[in-house]
């Protein structure tokens, strides 16, 4: 469903960001912002801002920010049709609706009348699900020469996927307790015949045109699902012939497509798989999926083949779920990050598999929002899941995908292979890589600066690097440079502090860098991009006049070397603000202009040397 913009702007104005998120953070007003402690991630001081008059909040901590939209689709971890429905409900404002789709689920029925003069053709009674689209079939009344030139006309009826594919699914079933050899295949690969009705496995016979047979009024149905073929000839062949048929079912249990192995394993290909169609979407379902949900599966473990999804539910693990012949990909791996933020998985122990894993990293990276984790369940010794439940029993599968690593570690077991790290190069190279790696996460979340941390506490170089780090990020800050100085390195290299020192504005004076950088801000900050580098760009531009002094200030503060994430930024921007509220306050309270002042200023200072002390405790 595509929803207009117009549409989309309109529901957001009618959505007030502040009292939406209320519902699930406990906001604060401060100044011109709410504030609240960020949903995102763990902290215990607020540094989440929502922004009623921008529509808008931000995270200085992990740089979550966006609208209502993204709000409710990063929090509850929905799709952007799911989250626009509610808030349309909300809000009273009508989605266009999508007719579309229940037109193409739908095929042409074919009905031949019998070849009879004198029981003239009689459509079946349409079913409740037809009767709108049924017309009546144009009888010949009176002209018998008519009638029988007629006699082969075909009615057609509209026929619906969906129950094609379930009778498909049934035929397939009846056929197998006629095959003895399928029969064997089954038991000798040890399902059980409550695993086989279960699953609903079934078998599709050796003949050519056993679909055609079973179903002759729904050959344009067959075809849209790709079940038979047309030769170079001209004829139609079955997709499926003598294989073992796994029906793949949809979230909502209905069969959708089918798997079909081959008897042997040499016959080629192993598998063969329905094609995609109106019904069937590979690259949106996992098999198994629609089992685990109805055996509450916790715990998803991606695997590769079908026999893996089955052999593991049959021995008790009902979060196992396999692609359907594909790669994994994006939409695989939120499916299940949807049901749960914590998921494996699985990879075959041979170099294939290696592989494999190589590639799912690189398209997991960018989902791993803070508080989601994704483990390696790297196989032994050539096995997949099944060969390995069988050979050492599932108590072993347990306890090898207990063990699994989590993302960070196998990254680091990657990385570390393919370098040296007993020497500085080697480390300087996984750390470099890593880099490149770490480009992929998201930029919001604060998984990237943890990421990075541990890399640098397991090669050793988190000991040499940090206190080096502190040491300088004290000096520079006490002694070389001015709290100004450094509130503008601040801001310069995080725009959104700003909110942290716009309070400034009324004492400082003005002839200070900080006091002109202050007032461009204000005037921007509305303005801002929400992407925080794009943010920083549009700041340096506003405050051009100035550039000089700002980066000979960026040199001699050394800021972006002493950040090391955002959340130390915010921390550095709160102790700046304060040490320097105070210091103008002081300032101030030397000449004050009357004694009213003179008491106001008193009573500020009291009320800033109270907060000041409090973060002290902390
Ligand atoms: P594998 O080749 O790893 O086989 O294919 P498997 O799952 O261990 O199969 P068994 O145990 O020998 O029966 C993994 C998955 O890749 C797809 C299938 O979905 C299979 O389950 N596949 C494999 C194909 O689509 N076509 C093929 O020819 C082979
Ligand atoms: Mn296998």
């Amino acid at each position: 469903m595509a929803i207009p913009q117009q549409t989309i702007d309109q529901i957001l104005d009618r959505t007030d960001l502040v009292d939406l998120i209320s519902q699930r953070v406990k906001l604060k007003k401060t100044g011109r912002t709410y504030s609240g402690c960020c949903p995102f991630h763990q902290e215990k001081s607020p540094s989440f801002h929502v922004y009623r008059d921008k529509q808008y909040y931000h995270c200085f901590g992990c740089q979550a920010n966006g609208n209502a939209i993204k709000f409710l689709m990063d929090i509850d971890n929905r799709s952007f049709i799911d989250v626009m429905k509610d808030l349309a409900s909300q809000t009273g404002i009508e989605l266009p609706k999508d007719n579309q789709d229940s037109k193409k689920l739908t095929y042409k029925k074919t009905i031949t009348p019998a070849p009879s003069i004198s029981t003239p053709p009689v459509a079946p009674a349409p079913t409740p699900d037809h009767i709108q689209d049924f017309e009546p079939y144009p009888f010949p009344q009176d002209d018998p020469f008519l009638f029988a030139d007629q006699q082969f006309t075909e009615i057609t009826q509209e026929g619906n996927l969906y129950d094609l594919l379930e009778n498909i699914t049934q035929f397939y079933q009846q056929q197998l307790p006629k095959s003895a050899s399928a029969q064997r295949y089954f038991k000798q690969r040890g399902l059980s015949p409550t695993t086989i009705q279960d699953w609903r496995l079934g078998y599709a016979p050796e003949d050519w045109q056993h679909l055609e047979q079973a179903f002759p009024q729904d050959i344009d149905g067959l075809k849209q699902l790709g079940l038979i073929r047309t030769s170079d000839s001209g004829r139609d062949f079955d997709l499926l012939r003598d294989r073992v048929i796994f029906p793949i079912r949809d979230p909502k249990g209905r069969v959708v497509g089918f798997g079909g192995r081959a008897l042997n394993d040499e016959i080629k290909p192993k598998y063969i798989n329905s094609p995609d169609s109106e019904v069937f979407h590979k690259n949106q379902l996992l098999y198994g999926l629609y089992e685990g949900t109805k055996f509450k599966a916790q715990d998803w473990l991606l695997v590769e083949g079908y026999m893996d999804v089955i052999a593991l539910h049959q021995a008790g693990i009902h979060g196992a779920v396999a692609t359907l012949g594909t790669a994994s990909n994006t939409e695989h791996l939120n499916i299940l990050f949807k049901r749960n933020h914590r998921i494996t998985i699985a990879f075959d122990g041979d170099s294939a598999g290696q592989k494999a894993a190589q590639r799912t990293l690189e398209i997991a990276l960018p989902l791993l929002n803070d508080g989601r984790e994704l483990k390696f369940f790297i196989l032994p010794n050539d096995h997949d899941p099944d060969s390995l439940i069988r050979q050492e029993g599932v108590e072993k599968f347990q306890q090898l995908w207990q063990q699994a690593p989590l993302l960070s570690d196998f990254l680091f077991a990657l990385l570390t292979q393919q370098h040296d790290v007993s020497t500085p190069e080697g480390k300087s190279q996984v750390m470099g890589e890593l880099k490149n790696m770490t480009q992929l996460l998201p930029p919001q979340g604060s998984y990237r600066y943890l990421l990075n941390q541990a890399f640098r506490e397991k090669l050793g170089l988190g000991k040499r690097f940090t206190p080096k780090i502190s040491h300088d990020a004290s000096l520079s800050f006490n002694i070389r440079t001015r709290d100004e100085d450094f509130a503008v390195a601040l801001l310069m290299s995080n725009p959104f502090l700003y909110t942290h020192f716009e309070q400034l504005r009324a004492y400082i004076q003005q002839d200070d860098l900080l006091a002109e950088i202050l007032a461009v801000l204000d005037q921007v900050f509305d303005k801002l991009p929400e992407d925080q580098e794009r943010a920083i760009y549009y700041v340096l531009g506003a405050c051009y006049a100035y550039r000089n002094e700002i980066a000979e200030l960026l040199q001699r503060t050394n800021v972006l070397d002493i950040l090391n994430s955002p959340e130390q930024a915010f921390n550095f921007a709160k102790e700046n603000a304060l040490a320097l509220q105070e210091k103008l306050l002081r300032q101030r309270m030397k000449r004050p202009a009357s004694l009213q002042e003179s008491q106001n200023l008193r009573m500020q200072l009291n009320e800033l040397t109270k907060k000041i002390s409090l973060r002290l405790l902390h």
